[in-house]
């Protein structure tokens, strides 16, 4: 049987698969494959591997002639129609939790950043204009004594409530559901979104993209935020309205942003560019050399798991 997988991954993956005795189809190329490429390699594998970035869509799963698992190297899966997979008897497999302490890691870094301006202050000593301690140069705000809004108090969420604790903020979250383990964890109460942006001084985004979640961040709800908060972002771009992110950042309507994922990615908006008080980063809250090696590792034990007749690891 024959996998097809979309890029090179880490994790020796293409030996696991070899040991395993299935044949592997690799596309080699540094950059992102066609779909129709992708369709004609994928074709006839008994397995994709895909990334967050290939659109595995109707019209690529309407010509996967063998495909019986579809293994996403993510945990995100708004690349996928998986009701369509499943309408096709196709499993489709993430990579949750193995990727949540890289994930939230990431996302106390952007904070900071923003908080304390590291961005401009790098740049500002590299074009040496660091004379001297001024008691008013490059003034940030204090994460202690302030409240962090957690939006999606799932996985990554609540690891991220967990590292903002000893930095004494306050943790409020919003999430469809009420979570028991989130509020014995971090002491934090449920609260609706709209009181969260209006009370939060530091935001932080962890909820799946979908249709419910598509711009949830809005030009309705954005105009609640603070003056002095900090908004940042390592979910998936299209859940902010990105382009009244803009606008506010640019007249100054909060302090900062820091952000991981773009709306159109990996098209980036220009205006962000011109922007002092936000924070950018290719996408890589899970770039640890330990975490994408689970990531890819797991995906092919999904697929090696349901070709081999049993029961995938991780399914959606
Ligand atoms: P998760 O454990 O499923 O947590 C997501 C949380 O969002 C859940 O607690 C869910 O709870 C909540 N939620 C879902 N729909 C919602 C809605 N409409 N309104 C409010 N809350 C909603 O997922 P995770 O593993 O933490 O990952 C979260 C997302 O992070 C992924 O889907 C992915 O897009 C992104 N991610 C990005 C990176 C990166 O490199 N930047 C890395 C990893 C993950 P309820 O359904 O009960 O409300
Ligand atoms: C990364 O964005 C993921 O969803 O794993």
């Amino acid at each position: 049987m024959k996998v097809f997988i979309t890029q090179e991954l880490p994790g020796n993956v293409e030996e696991y698969l070899l040991s395993q005795g299935f044949e592997v189809d690799l596309y080699k190329k540094n950059n992102i494959i066609s779909k129709r490429e992708l369709i004609k390699r994928a074709k006839e594998a008994d397995g994709l591997i895909p990334l967050l970035t290939n659109s595995v869509d109707r019209e690529v799963i309407d010509n996967l002639k063998r495909c019986k698992v579809i293994a996403n190297v993510a945990v995100g899966y708004n690349n996928i129609d998986v009701a369509y997979a499943k309408s096709k008897n196709i499993i489709v497999t993430n990579t949750p939790g193995i990727l949540d302490d890289a994930t939230a890691d990431l996302t106390l870094a952007l904070i900071l950043a923003c908080a304390r301006r590291l961005r401009v202050g790098d740049i500002f000593v590299r074009k040496n204009k660091f004379t001297a301690w001024m008691p008013q140069l490059m003034l940030g705000v204090e994460l202690a004594g302030k409240t962090a809004g957690i939006i999606g108090a799932g996985r990554i969420g609540i690891e991220v409530a967990k590292r903002l604790l000893p930095f004494k903020t306050k943790i409020v979250y919003y999430s469809r559901n009420r979570k028991a383990e989130f509020e014995k964890v971090t002491g934090a109460k449920k609260v609706s979104l709209n009181a969260l942006l209006k009370n939060s001084d530091i935001v932080s985004i962890h909820i799946p993209l979908n249709k419910n979640t598509y711009h949830i961040l809005n030009r309705e709800n954005m105009n609640l935020l603070k003056p002095t908060s900090i908004l940042v972002n390592t979910s998936r771009g299209e859940v902010i309205e990105e382009k009244y992110l803009i606008e506010i950042l640019k007249k100054k309507k909060i302090f900062a942003a820091g952000l991981d994922v773009y709306e159109g990615e990996p098209k980036i908006n220009p205006e962000l560019f011109k922007l002092d008080n936000v924070f950018l980063l290719p996408h890589i809250g899970s770039a640890t050399t330990e975490t994408r090696s689970k990531m890819a590792q797991l995906a092919a034990k999904n697929v090696a798991a349901v070709l081999s007749n049993k029961k995938p690891l991780t399914p959606v």
